[in-house]
């Protein structure tokens, strides 16, 4: 049955998800972090294989390691630009989204791991937005990722898609910004206006 009230909700979530970069020092426990990846396990993925591993960091050595490795690329990426956000050894947990080769190799094989990682990747950071938490998705760390891979103890065997920072936001957040669906959408053809 549909509920308009639940769409109403849920849009206005999804309006307020946005890249949180900057964090209180208060806590984030794991009861509520195990209820967080819950929510993101509900995710689909290709054949149901649920392929997702969620390594929980909050060792401040390890988190400042890597967070070294993401400000050494922000720099070279902005310079003075890079985007403001609170050094990950002081961000009260970092969730490295990690899967197994789940499909084989190949291109068809990682676009269907892909595919099935990221769905979890935005239920995860919908269920921080819901429970007042705030998180951003980062890849910025890939071309590093043979340096990464030690710190989250990772085998050959598995890859490594994101790490969300995850905490407290500084302040409140507005709405996100983004295009209106009459500016992305077509109708039967591509160019068609909607
Ligand atoms: C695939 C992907 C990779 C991203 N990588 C980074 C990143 O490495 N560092 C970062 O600070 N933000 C990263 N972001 C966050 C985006 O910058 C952010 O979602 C976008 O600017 C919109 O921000 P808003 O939701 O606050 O409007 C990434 C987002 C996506 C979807």
């Amino acid at each position: 049955m549909p509920d308009a009230n639940n769409l109403e909700l849920l849009e206005d979530l999804m309006a307020r998800q946005r890249a949180i970069r900057r964090f209180t020092t208060e806590p984030v426990d794991d009861a509520l972090v195990a209820r967080i990846l819950r929510a993101a396990s509900r995710a689909p993925s290709a054949r149901n294989v649920q392929p997702w591993r969620f390594i929980v960091i909050r060792d401040r050595e390890t988190k400042r390691q890597l967070g070294a490795i993401f400000d050494d690329l922000g720099a070279r990426l902005y310079g003075q630009g890079a985007p403001d956000r609170t050094p990950w050894e002081e961000v009260p947990v970092l969730i490295a989204v990690c899967s197994e080769y789940a499909f084989g190799e190949g291109e068809a094989a990682m676009a269907a791991l892909g595919a099935s990682i990221y769905p979890a990747v935005q239920n995860l950071l919908l269920a921080a937005q819901a429970a007042g938490l705030g998180a951003v998705l980062t890849t910025r760390w890939k071309s590093r990722e043979p340096q990464l891979r030690p710190l989250l103890g990772l085998p050959e065997t598995m890859a490594v898609h994101a790490i969300i920072p995850l905490g407290w936001p500084d302040r409140a957040y507005g709405k996100n910004r983004r295009r209106l669906v009459r500016e992305v959408t077509y109708r039967e053809r591509f160019g068609e206006p909607w």
